[in-house]
């Protein structure tokens, strides 16, 4: 691992490791953040195998300013009056994300909406201008720890897994971001943080409606918390039967008579990873009732895989399709 003070020279070979795929973690005002390059879904998933999330969480995707948010998600007049008053710093806008836009799948848990935010930290900044790229990153701790606010915290928990820690010193406010969803008719609270709601709703001129446990949402698929396929999925299947869509994993593919997609033809989990999502949407879409999934081996990012997997397979109410509760 190496720590490095944030000066320039540190800052423009951490551009250069993000662009290469490899990870970064860096301070903000909040906390530090554990960075990828956001349009690159191998690198997404070797994020999420350091976090050692045993899901796939959406992740905020850090930008430079409204302009570089526009590029990926439909902007309302509600984000821009927020973004005005708030950005750069520590406000996260969820909002319909663009179908052309270039952001990996994965990082976002196959939603189709995105968290944003434009950090006001100069090193967050600098970082993100030199690498020129939307940065996907979650607080940079071990999944169950607390979030990092020094350089010291993210070397103790992820001092292996990154290719870079820049030191900016401790973050000034110590609290994430709050989080607010702008995809449906009300303007939510999905995760309090360091903008008091009180300032929110003022700008926003109403009142916001509140999800302090970031759980189930009060109105039933407000807020769909996962993407989930129509299809029933049946797991651990050596074959596809007739009639059924396979996605397969390493070098069984299947007998070719069925549509079929290869996670990963090499058995690579990183690779499956970043296809997952895109690869059931893609089946699904053929129009099969059933799609038999391979059995993925449950370690490193397998275990996030197989829990999606798993969530996808679950029978689901009507009332909830779209959704299995919390991210
Ligand atoms: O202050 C912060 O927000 C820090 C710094 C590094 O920017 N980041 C952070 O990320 O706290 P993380 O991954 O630990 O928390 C992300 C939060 C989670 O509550 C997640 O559920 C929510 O944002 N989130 C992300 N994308 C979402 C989406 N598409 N829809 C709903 N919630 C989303
Ligand atoms: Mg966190």
């Amino acid at each position: 691992m190496t720590r490095r003070d944030a000066d320039p020279q540190a800052i423009a070979e951490a551009a250069c490791a993000l662009r290469r795929g490899e990870l970064v973690a860096f301070p903000t005002e909040t906390v530090y953040g554990l960075g990828a390059n956001a349009t690159d879904g191998r690198a997404i998933a070797s994020l999420f195998a350091a976090k050692g999330r045993p899901r796939f969480n959406p992740l905020i995707v850090h930008v430079l300013d409204r302009a570089g948010a526009k590029r990926h998600v439909a902007w309302s007049e509600a984000a821009d009056a927020l973004a005005v008053a708030f950005w750069p710093g520590p406000l996260t806008l969820v909002l319909p994300k663009l179908d052309g836009s270039a952001i990996a799948d994965l990082v976002s848990a196959g939603l189709p909406n995105l968290a944003l935010r434009a950090p006001s930290h100069p090193v967050a900044r600098a970082l993100l201008e030199a690498a020129d790229v939307p940065v996907a990153a979650p607080s940079a701790n071990r999944s169950g720890h607390v979030s990092a606010t020094t350089a010291a915290h993210v070397a103790d928990d992820l001092g292996d897994m990154v290719a870079m820690i820049l030191d900016g010193g401790p973050c000034r406010l110590g609290i994430e971001s709050t989080v607010i969803g702008l995809t449906g008719d009300e303007p939510l609270l999905l995760r309090p943080g360091s903008v008091p709601s009180a300032d929110i709703e003022t700008v926003l001129g109403r009142p916001l409606t509140s999800r302090p446990d970031g759980g189930t949402p009060a109105t039933p698929g407000a807020l769909p918390s996962h993407y989930a396929p129509r299809a029933a999925l049946r797991l651990d299947a050596a074959e596809p039967r007739d009639g059924e869509a396979f996605l397969a994993f390493g070098p069984n593919a299947g007998d070719g008579s069925s549509p079929a997609i290869n996670l990963s033809p090499s058995g690579d989990l990183l690779e499956a990873a970043a296809s997952l999502f895109a690869g059931l949407r893609r089946l699904d879409a053929s129009g099969v009732a059933v799609i038999a999934v391979a059995p993925i081996p449950e370690t490193g990012v397998g275990e996030a895989i197989n829990d999606r997997l798993r969530r996808a397979a679950a029978p689901r109410p009507a009332i909830s399709r779209g959704e299995t509760g919390a991210a």
